[in-house]
């Protein structure tokens, strides 16, 4: 059963109930249009209510159907509107709770609606880069009128209902109980024998159209010029005024179709689909069993430690926070109260709010303080025998069934595991700084960490707002492992010929939020340093440019010492150019013997951006990565890829992997290219080969 029919007395009642958002698919559907239809035959109904609960009217299309037949099977939400629409017996929608997309566009083909104040109302298609196709850019503006209308459809926002009263969408707010409030104005209606009254039927008079909608195509192009649907979605609402409500149907259907194709909403739906499946986790269901996490334990009061601290706290989680001395214990509580009480200066939380946050943490020097604690991550210095004793220690101290989590970057997981006696609660938290304020969490699930460990830590992260994705235990895990041959690639095109400069515009163009070499410079090149220090010995067959090298031995470590790629000025994060690094870099090119040749921003994108995806291919093949939308989903939650290209395996699923692999030749065929870098990883080969993609 997906919706009910009711009476009573003489009103016809259909209630959505379709957890958990009462989606709008094909059998919710087929069941409101039934309700209608036996409402309208029915001597003894004078009116009709359609509701749902008081925390979803509907969230719109139900999401299991999309890309299925059951998506447009008859009855369409457009013909189920139009059967709603074409009632001879008032219609009045229920809106309680969230009322969004397609359960906008169901209500707005309803004759009245009453609300409760606080429901949620939008029409949030243009996140996913469509616009509502169901009659929503019709109908909005004939009910709140054309600029409110398209504030709300070009920027998805969500809106209180109350925000609506004395509007032509909210007929009546209702304070005490909504079906009784719906039924008293379905009975009102139908005893006055007011005919049904339908927004199709209103005019809009906007004698400022032009004008306005030219000016509203020029602020969408500047804010996303990326993103072609918050033009289109100018377009329809342009239709509402001045056509028949028929042909300006026509056209929001032309619109939808076209935006339905562009690569943008494609990655932009494709995002969104691998934020849900990065939630699922082979072998974990509703029935695995999750510990129970009401207190956490923080080693380690550094830039990461602090940063992962407040997540809790920003929860409502008590956190304890410990440190081997009383200096770097003060340090890490003062940076935790200076963020809250900057927070508070620009007004986005209240000074009791910072009051209340901060009573949860309790900075300690002792074990003792953290022993009880159900969660403790570890965040010391990043060194294995630093690691392991600490372990030992919380191994020793931690009551039975905590969970022990390191954030480690690069050490092996299971030989920190192996360093206690309960591996099955350890488990990698993979923060990204600042922790506080990124969203991507990668949990490491090492050899022997328990199911119920894992699920606990999945959920946690959604209570703390994290975008996580679970992988397995590798140098590097998913993001940094892929980035490292990303930053070997940016070295080689300095190496032959490329500057800094081009090679992040080049990448910034194609969207990366920032380039490789400013990324380098704010995170420190010295991190680099050191990890190739260590490649240099473990993997000594494998090439890396020194270019980075020769800087980094003058002490440029990027922003921290206010020279790097690039030189800062004091106080100022900008990025300007330094002819001494210039120099060095073509010092460095005589040296290694290579004759610089202009490079293109084509080959710049091209090299960088496969060299991630090979890498992730082969992250796929090891199982590193259970699927490829998760290695997407660390790319544009973690490293700034854009999302309207939908993450790096999609994008070359976009390109076609037969062209991806043809590209690889074409980069090894380089005459200062290292072969082995453009192997193509055996999956990407036989994908390729199988004229298959990566995300199915
Ligand atoms: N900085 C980053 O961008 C980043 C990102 C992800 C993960 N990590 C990882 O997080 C961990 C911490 O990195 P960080 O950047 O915060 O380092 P940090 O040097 O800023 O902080 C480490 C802190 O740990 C404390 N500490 C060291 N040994 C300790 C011990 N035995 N007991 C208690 N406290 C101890 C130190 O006093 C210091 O305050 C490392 O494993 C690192 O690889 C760092």
């Amino acid at each position: 059963m997906t919706a009910r029919y009711d009476t009573h007395g003489d009103v016809a009642v259909i209630t959505l109930d379709n957890p958990p958002v009462n989606g709008l698919g094909h059998a919710v559907r087929s069941a409101i249009a039934a309700g209608v239809d036996r409402a309208g035959e029915d001597a003894g109904v004078g009116a009709i209510v359609l509701i749902g609960n008081d925390k979803v009217f509907s969230g719109g299309a139900d999401i299991r159907e999309f890309n299925t037949p059951k998506a447009v099977a008859e009855p369409t939400l457009n013909t189920l509107i139009r059967i709603v629409e074409a009632s001879d017996k008032p219609v009045v929608a229920a809106i309680g709770g969230v009322c969004m997309g397609g359960g906008l566009e169901l209500a707005l083909g309803c004759h009245y609606r009453v609300a409760l104040p606080s429901a949620q109302i939008a029409l949030p298609e243009v996140k996913l880069g469509l616009l509502p196709g169901a009659g929503g850019t019709q109908r909005l503006p004939r009910a709140i009128g054309v600029e409110r209308a398209l504030n709300m459809i070009v920027s998805g926002s969500t809106v209180a209902a109350d925000r609506f009263a004395n509007t032509a969408l909210v007929d009546r707010l209702i304070e005490g109980d909504l079906l009784q409030g719906a039924v008293a104005l379905a009975r009102e209606v139908s005893r006055d024998n007011r005919s049904p009254r339908r927004l199709r039927d209103v005019k809009i008079d906007y004698p400022l159209a032009e004008p306005f909608f030219q000016l509203a195509r020029a602020a969408v192009a500047a804010r996303a010029p990326q993103y072609p649907a918050p033009r289109k979605c100018v377009d329809a609402v342009a239709a509402s005024v001045g056509k028949s409500f028929d042909d300006g149907m026509r056209v929001e259907r032309e619109l939808f179709l076209q935006l339905m194709q562009t690569p943008e909403s494609r990655a932009l739906r494709h995002a969104f689909f691998a934020e849900r499946a990065a939630a699922k986790y082979p072998g974990l269901d509703a029935d695995t069993p999750a510990r129970r996490i009401e207190r956490i334990a923080v080693i380690g009061a550094g830039t990461m430690g602090t940063g992962i601290a407040m997540n809790f706290l920003s929860a409502g989680i008590p956190v304890a926070l410990l440190e081997m001395n009383q200096a770097a214990l003060d340090k890490g509580a003062a940076t935790i109260h200076r963020t809250y009480q900057a927070a508070a200066a620009k007004g986005k939380i209240g000074a009791e709010q910072v009051r209340s946050t901060l009573a949860l943490l309790h900075p300690t020097l002792s074990y003792d303080d953290v022993a009880s604690a159900d969660l403790v991550i570890e965040a010391v210095f990043e060194d294995m025998d630093i690691k392991t004793q600490v372990f030992r220690k919380l191994d020793a101290t931690m009551k039975g069934g905590a969970i022990l989590a390191s954030n480690t970057s690069t050490l092996d997981l299971d030989r920190i595991a192996a360093a206690t006696a309960r591996p099955q609660d350890v488990i990698g938290m993979h923060f990204f700084s600042p922790a506080n304020v990124m969203k991507l969490l990668e949990i490491v699930r090492g050899a022997r960490t328990g199911m119920d460990v894992l699920q606990t830590v999945m959920r946690l992260a959604r209570i703390i707002g994290k975008t996580a994705v679970v992988s397995g235990v590798c140098d590097g895990f998913i993001g940094n492992r892929m980035l490292e041959q990303y930053v070997r690639q940016a070295m080689f095109l300095v190496e032959e010929g490329a500057m800094p400069m081009q090679i992040d515009r080049a990448l910034e163009s194609f969207g990366m939020a920032m380039g490789p070499f400013r990324m380098f410079d704010l995170a420190g090149n010295d991190v680099g340093w050191a990890v190739r220090k260590r490649r240099y010995v473990e993997k000594p067959h494998v090439r890396y440019s020194r270019v980075a090298d020769r800087l980094c031995e003058l002490g440029r470590f990027g922003q921290k010492t206010s020279l790097g790629w690039y030189r800062y000025e004091p106080g100022r994060r900008d990025a300007l150019p330094d002819p001494a690094v210039d120099a060095l870099i073509e010092a460095h090119r005589a040296q290694v013997g290579i004759t610089p040749r202009t490079i293109g921003d084509e080959e710049i994108v091209g090299r960088c951006i496969l060299a991630l995806v090979n890498e992730g291919a082969h992250l796929l093949e090891e199982g590193i990565a259970v699927r490829a939308s998760d290695i997407d989903l660390v790319y544009l939650a973690g490293y700034g890829f854009p999302r309207y290209r939908g993450g790096p395996m999609f994008y070359a699923d976009t390109l076609g992997l037969y062209n991806v692999v043809r590209a690889m030749h074409r980069f090894a065929a380089n005459e200062h290219a290292d072969p082995a870098f453009w192997q193509p990883a055996p999956l990407l080969a036989t994908l390729a080969a199988e004229g298959r993609s990566f995300n199915g």
